[in-house]
């Protein structure tokens, strides 16, 4: 049985993809500082946890010592982009400095399979959709150039010493598990959705949209909604890929498909069957009008294609577990 050891893996991407690695018959082995990730995100009984920061480079070697692991993914690192934007700093010394300590401890181990969460944040401002990975890179904060910088390291690693890494540029990540176990679960939240649902249930006084006035048929901004169980299964191929010896890979992962902030709402409704107050604000400095994938190179590279993500499906689905953890 193939061992997975899994950064960053009881976050809200890294809890579904270990369920979906798990269900695919790998053993998983979960590292996790728990800054913001939940013990209970952590469901299957075969899977440990090891709580420790990829930073720590004596406790990596000890634990890449300790145990053999035949491929990585990298979840572990901060998400929020307005935070990265007024504490750069904080960015770069945990999505590059200690993510290099990790890769240190991997190299010093011998492992040289990794999938890293990559973002469609490396591509900054886009005019055209959908966009393709052939796309220029010029990320317009600092969170987008911390994982544009780990893309660069590892291409340098695999020159020096033949790591080979899948890079998957998740577009909007959404949704929860069918039976509502897990979901997502930030603090802060910052996501459409979720907080789209927060204004329906009556957590919050309203949704805001910033910006009406957009080139796009409704004015607002659109963007591509993966479900996250679709994310997961993009995983569970890249690291299938790496054991059978695949060559490096960086795609994109998202549905091609666009939506509203509008069509977001709309279709909350719909689902919840509940009012949604809207305030309407103006534009955040640097959001395109729209950010579309072109996911045909994950669909022919790594025989992924979304199951998920109808936006009813997704919107379901969070709204169950939204519900749940009310
Ligand atoms: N959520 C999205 O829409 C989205 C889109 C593009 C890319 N990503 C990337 O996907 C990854 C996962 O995102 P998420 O939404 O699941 O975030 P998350 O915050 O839920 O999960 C990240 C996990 O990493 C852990 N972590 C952070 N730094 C660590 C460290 N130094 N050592 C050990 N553990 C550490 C956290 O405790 C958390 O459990 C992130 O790298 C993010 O940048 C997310």
């Amino acid at each position: 049985m193939n061992h997975i050891l899994v950064a960053g893996g009881a976050g809200y991407i890294g809890s579904h993809t270990v369920r979906a690695l798990v269900k695919s018959g790998y053993q998983v082995t979960v590292l996790d500082n728990l800054e913001y990730g939940h013990e209970w995100a952590i469901v299957d009984d075969s899977v440990r946890l090891v709580t420790e920061d990829m930073g720590d480079l004596p406790r990596m070697q000890k634990l890449f010592a300790e145990e053999t692991f035949d491929a990585v993914i990298n979840f572990a690192g901060y998400i929020n982009v307005g935070e990265s934007v007024n504490d750069p700093l904080k960015y770069y010394e945990n999505n590059v400095g200690r993510a290099v300590k990790f890769l240190q401890a991997m190299q010093g181990a011998g492992v040289d399979k990794l999938v890293f969460s990559s973002t469609c944040a490396t591509y900054g401002v886009i005019d055209q959709v959908p966009i393709d990975e052939a796309e220029s890179q010029n990320p317009i904060n600092p969170y987008g150039q911390s994982k544009l910088m780990y893309e660069t390291i590892l291409n340098d690693c695999e020159t020096a010493w033949n790591l080979r890494s899948v890079c998957l540029r998740y577009f909007n990540a959404c949704g929860a598990s069918d039976d509502a176990l897990i979901g997502e679960a930030h603090d802060p939240e910052t996501h459409l959705i979720p907080l789209v649902l927060q204004a329906a249930m009556g957590q919050r006084p309203h949704i805001t949209v910033y910006g009406s006035d957009y080139p796009t048929p409704d004015g607002t901004c659109i963007r591509d909604y993966i479900h996250v169980d679709d994310l997961a299964e993009a995983h569970v191929k890249a690291v299938a890929r790496l054991i059978e010896g695949g060559s490096s890979l960086k795609c994109n992962v998202g549905t091609g498909n666009g939506f509203s902030v509008n069509e977001i709402i709309e279709t909350t409704k719909a689902v919840t069957g509940l009012d949604i107050p809207i305030e309407y604000g103006e534009r955040r400095e640097g959001d395109p009008p729209e950010l579309v994938a072109n996911p045909a190179l994950a669909n022919t590279e790594l025989n992924w294609q979304p199951t998920h993500s109808s936006l009813k499906q997704i919107i379901s689905s969070a709204y169950q577990w939204a519900q749940k953890q009310s």
